[in-house]
């Protein structure tokens, strides 16, 4: 009953409305921003919009001649069902011609062969599970995978002397992923893997593992949790329990010293080395140009991180999609063009793999160190061309 009122409006603006409708459809490139923007994982979809905003600041709001329109769908967390049901709206009802986002990976498996289905470029800003990029041709991954930051820690550690460490992770895709090529590299340098623990995605009580860490006696720990409530949870537990003090180090791929989360994580990471393909602290132009328009567009966001980094260079692609076709975007030619796509990114240059459509690009070690009286990861070493070794 209740949408009969909606329903009847809608039939009096009729063919009025429809040539109206049409004309400002076709003047609009439209993307669907699918993320959490509520619950724990709230932070994910807000740094990505904070990332677009910042590119459009930059680049201006309209390409191809057309005004870019992006519309943004809360997942409300990993939860396929969501995920799916707003991308199948997006296609139909809103018509996009990008589908973008996705924090974690739930989400954007649930919404592959939608992508696949309606033919319409997905645009991974984030969600880091190797196997995402094979679920649709139309996939192309702007972020990073877990193999490809947690294969260098290992390699790292080994050349650095460890020897013996247990690791750590979420127990989900992206945690597995990390786990497995940690174990690769470490197992295959030489080392030995004490023990592997598995931690839920959802709400882990931290203090059982870390004394099953404690009790294991490594020379290190490593670490993938997906940033927020468990990265906090987990250095918290670490100080507390004093495994700094019986001499267990911290290694961990960079989202457990998520640059926007360093001012809640205050002092905790102190020393922690870590490998990623973004930091706040990297130095180059393209680094201060972004950060600079960041701080300006979004203001009381607190710092830039991973997640806005990979939503500016997706923003970039779908900007180079939509002059390369002159605003008619059709989803074959979209990924031909992102297909072998290079960009000169805040993290350094990047380019898509042309046969996997997945990310290549620099993997940086840095360790958590005072800058100017405020913690930052700062790039000591690095390992070029990067690609995902997961698949
Ligand atoms: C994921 O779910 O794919 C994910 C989430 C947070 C990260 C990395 C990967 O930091």
């Amino acid at each position: 009953m209740k949408l009969k009122p909606l329903f009847a409006s809608l039939l009096t603006v009729g063919a009025l409305g429809l040539t109206a409708f049409s004309a400002q459809a076709e003047d609009t490139i439209k993307v669907g921003l699918i993320a959490p923007f509520s619950g724990p994982f709230a932070d994910y979809g807000k740094q990505m919009e904070a990332g677009i905003k910042t590119y459009m600041k930059i680049h201006g709001d309209s390409v191809g001649g057309k005004k870019v329109e992006i519309i943004i769908k809360d997942t409300t967390g990993p939860v396929p069902e969501i995920a799916k049901r707003l991308a199948q709206e997006l296609v139909v009802r809103d018509k996009v011609d990008f589908l973008a986002g996705f924090g974690l990976t739930p989400e954007a498996l649930a919404v592959a062969p939608v992508a696949e289905q309606a033919k319409k470029p997905m645009i991974i800003m984030n969600a880091a599970t190797s196997i995402i990029t094979t679920k649709s041709n139309y996939i192309a991954r702007f972020s990073m995978t877990l193999p490809q930051v947690s294969g260098p820690m290992a390699t790292w550690a080994v050349k650095n002397g460890m020897k013996k460490v247990v690791t750590l992770v979420a127990d989900y895709g992206p945690g597995i992923d990390a786990e497995t090529s940690f174990k690769t590299n470490f197992i295959g340098g030489g080392g030995q893997v004490l023990e592997s623990i598995r931690v839920p995605l959802r709400s882990p009580d931290f203090a059982p593992f870390i004394q099953r860490i404690k009790d294991a006696k490594p020379e290190a720990v490593f670490i993938f949790v997906p940033p927020g409530e468990h990265s906090i949870a987990f250095m918290k537990g670490y100080r507390e329990r004093g495994l700094a003090e019986a001499g267990i180090k911290v290694i961990a791929t960079g989202d457990l010293t998520d640059d926007h989360l360093m001012p809640a994580l205050g002092d905790s990471t102190m020393g922690v080395i870590t490998t990623f393909h973004y930091s706040a602290a990297h130095n180059s132009p393209e680094n201060k140009a972004f950060l600079k328009t960041y701080a300006e567009v979004n203001p009381g966001a607190g710092r830039a991180n991973f997640m806005s980094v990979g939503a500016f260079d997706g923003m970039a692609a779908i900007y180079e999609v939509s002059r390369k076709l002159n605003g008619k975007i059709d989803g074959d030619k979209a990924m031909a063009i992102l297909k072998g796509m290079k960009l000169n990114s805040p993290r350094g240059p990047i380019m898509i793999d042309p046969a996997t459509r997945d990310i290549i690009q620099t993997v940086y070690v840095r360790k958590v160190e005072k800058v100017n009286g405020e913690a930052f990861n700062v790039e000591f070493d690095k390992f070029l061309d990067m690609k995902d070794t997961g698949k």
